[in-house]
This record gives structure tokens, C-alpha cells and sequence, in this order.
């Protein structure tokens, strides 16, 4: 084994009771983290890979099993108050109304880094992003183990956050080792990412806890102002931050994507265009010898079914009624992209209010930025 290539090891799998995990399993679980090893498991928003966040080898682990870039920055996950004191200089007054109100759940402060926490998680940034995650596995694993733990997403650099154990198997099975079972997760995109070191609360990520409620709390919140509209998908930097906001290095890397190319559909105005104008530019694309597919909401779906030429893959994300079912199995059916037999697949839009503004993220990423205006 080099120092750059992953530890190959025995996978364990352990289905535990997700709303009672198993004193037993989870004392061995903590006893993996304890002695540098790397464990997968549930939160209510994806699968992540942890480790000791305080122990640098093993937090080296978690890159070279994701074949993360090592300027990408992990959370750390905590499951009590008293643990931010040996992970942050300053609590601020927003970071503790924050907490009190969606802790545990799917929000991750950025916060000014104590010196304690090893560079390594922090890609040397001295600011350290933190959650306290929504599920009794993921909260029992930290408490097992008696220390932070940290914890991207368990997949694949570059690949669609893992909903269940059989995504994390796929990706870092012989990586890891052990994998706690505990059903699909609840949530389906990964947690809002606020950054409150700067002048003005960030978002540098959109995810589970929305911008709105986020507004309820703190009403001066924004969102990165290049975070939405920019190309993403080239690998390359996504343009200037905001003044005085430092990025958010894993908006860099192009994410979620399946290997089957993936086209945003948009309208000239921005405006969601209809099924009609959609199967115009199926039948376009199939004039110049493609076989297509579309990614749908349930509302859509029977105008394609009836076509003259339907799209020869149809796949609905969920209901536009119900945003939380469309991130709930949105990562799923991006993995399930890659089994369509079709050589492109064209991606509806969703309106960016509530979820839809982490949802429409991840599927820009996943497309690449490539935008079909139409
Ligand atoms: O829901 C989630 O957040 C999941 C579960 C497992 O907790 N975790 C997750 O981790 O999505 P990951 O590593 O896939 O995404 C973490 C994001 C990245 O975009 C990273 O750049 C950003 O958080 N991040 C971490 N530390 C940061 C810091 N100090 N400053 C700015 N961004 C940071
Ligand atoms: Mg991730």
C-alpha cells in the first residue's frame, strides 16, 4: 500500500433499528471510529463516511476512499452542545439561535475554527463547518465513539449523495469498514451550508433547512451570489465569492453527475417550458440521431406517455406539489440515469422556492451546467 492509495479492507454490514439502534452494534461502531477506522451510516439527509475528526490519519482515510480533492473541507458532526467548545473559538449569537432552533437537523454552520481540530478537516481554512445530524444512528455513532466525527457524504467523489447502504456498497465497498444499514434517509439532499464568519450570513450550500426558514430566524441571510446561475461543471472555480465570503471549496468540483449526459431544460425567460416545446426538442435531437429521455414531475408525465413519438425513457422525480418527495429520491434516480438506454436525458426545472433551490442546484451540477434553452 502507498501513502496515496485507499486501505483495502473486509467491508462489515449491520443492519440496525434506525428509530432504536442496537446498543451492541453501535459500541462496535464506535470502537472502529476510536481506532482510526472509517464507518458509514445514516443521517436523516444521505449516508456519510466518518471518522475521528480529531485523529488526522484517519481523517486522511475519508479523501483517499472518496477520491476527494484534498482542498475540499469536511463537516463535523456533533450530538451535544458541550462538544462545539473544543471545535470552535466563538459561538456567535446567530450560530446559538441557529442551533437551538434546527439542531438536530439539516443545517451546518460555518464557524471560526478552534486550533484542537487538525487541519486536515478543514483543508487548512481556519473556519470549520458543523451539524448536528437528525438521526439516532448517526447521534448514537457519535456518542459510541465519544468523539466528533467527520463525515462527507459516502460516495464517490463526484458521484450522486448516497440515499441508502446499497449506493454506499456501490461506491466504497472494500473501503470502509463497516457500513451501519438503517433504510433509506429522510431528507434526500444534504444540509444547508451557512457560513457565518463573514460580514453576512452565506449560504454556500443550499440544502434540507431552506433559505425561507432560514429568514425566520436571521432575516439578513443570502444566498452566494454565484452559486445558482454559474457553469459548474468544468471542474472550475465558480467565480468570484461574494466580497468577504470565503467559498465553499466543494462547490468547485462538478457533483451528483451520473456518466449519462444530462441537459437542463430552461425556458429563454427563465420560465419552466411546456411538455409541448419539450417533445419539439426530442424529436429535434432524435432528427440528428439520438435516442433521448426525460426527467419529469408526476404532473408531466401523461402528456409525454400520450406523444405521437414519446421520449423513449420517462422518469418521474416526484410531484411538483410536493418538493420533499422530488429531493427524497432525486439522488436515487440520478444514479438510476445511468440504466436508461438512451444517449442523453433532458431535465425538467423546478421552481426555486423552498427545497426547490437545493434541488435545482444539485441538477445543475448534475448536468454539468449544460442548459437547453428552448
Ligand atoms: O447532509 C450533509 O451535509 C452530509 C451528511 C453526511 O452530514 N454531508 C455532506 O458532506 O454533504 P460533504 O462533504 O459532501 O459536503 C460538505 C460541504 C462541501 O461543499 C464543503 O466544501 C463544505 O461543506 N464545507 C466544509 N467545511 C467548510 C468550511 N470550513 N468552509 C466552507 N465550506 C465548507
Ligand atoms: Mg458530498
Amino acid at each position: 500500500m502507498t501513502l496515496f492509495s485507499p486501505r483495502i479492507v473486509d467491508t462489515e454490514f449491520q443492519i440496525v433499528d434506525a428509530a432504536n439502534p442496537e446498543p451492541e452494534i453501535m459500541a462496535h461502531a464506535g470502537e472502529i471510529i476510536r481506532q482510526g477506522g472509517l464507518v458509514a451510516f445514516p443521517t436523516e439527509t444521505v449516508y456519510g463516511l466518518g471518522a475521528n475528526a480529531l485523529d488526522p490519519e484517519a481523517v486522511q482515510q475519508i479523501f483517499l476512499a472518496k477520491g476527494r480533492p484534498l482542498d475540499n473541507p469536511l463537516i463535523v458532526h456533533i450530538a451535544d452542545w458541550s462538544s462545539l467548545d473544543q471545535l470552535v473559538v466563538a459561538v456567535s449569537e446567530p450560530a446559538r439561535l441557529l442551533g437551538e432552533r434546527f439542531w438536530p437537523g439539516p443545517l451546518t454552520l460555518v464557524l471560526p475554527r478552534h486550533p484542537q481540530v487538525p487541519a486536515e478537516v478543514t483543508s487548512g481554512l481556519d473556519t470549520v463547518a458543523i451539524r448536528w445530524p437528525d438521526h439516532r444512528v448517526a447521534e448514537d455513532l457519535i456518542r459510541a465513539a465519544g468523539v466528533p466525527i467527520a463525515a462527507p457524504s459516502a460516495n464517490r467523489s463526484g458521484k450522486p449523495s448516497p440515499t441508502d447502504a446499497g449506493h454506499v456498497m456501490e461506491d466504497l465497498g472494500g473501503r470502509v469498514e463497516l457500513i451501519l444499514v438503517a433504510g433509506e434517509t429522510g431528507v434526500g439532499v444534504e444540509s444547508t451550508v451557512l457560513d457565518l464568519t463573514g460580514p453576512v450570513p452565506t449560504v454556500l450550500r443550499p440544502g434540507g433547512v431552506t433559505l425561507e426558514k432560514l429568514r425566520a430566524v436571521i432575516p439578513n441571510v443570502v444566498v452566494k451570489e454565484d452559486l445558482q446561475k454559474s457553469d459548474v461543471g468544468l471542474g472550475t472555480p465558480t467565480g468570484r465569492a461574494n466580497e468577504g465570503v470565503p467559498p465553499s471549496p466543494g462547490m468547485r468540483y462538478t457533483h451528483y453527475a451520473p456518466e449519462k449526459p444530462l441537459l437542463l431544460i430552461e425556458g429563454e425567460d427563465g420560465s419552466q417550458p411546456s411538455v409541448e416545446k419539450i417533445l419539439q426538442a426530442v424529436d429535434q435531437l432524435r432528427a440528428q440521431g439520438h435516442t433521448v429521455g426525460v426527467l419529469t414531475s408526476s404532473e408531466n408525465a401523461a402528456l409525454y406517455y400520450a406523444a405521437a413519438n414519446p421520449p423513449e425513457y420517462v422518469r418521474v422525480i416526484g410531484s411538483r406539489e410536493n418538493m420533499a418527495d422530488v429531493a427524497l429520491y432525486l439522488f436515487k434516480i440520478l444514479r438510476e440515469c445511468d440504466l436508461a438506454e438512451v444517449d442523453l436525458i433532458l431535465v425538467e426545472s423546478f421552481p426555486e422556492e423552498g427545497l426547490g433551490l437545493a434541488i435545482m442546484d444539485r441538477l445543475r451540477r448534475a448536468c454539468g451546467g449544460q442548459v437547453m434553452r428552448i
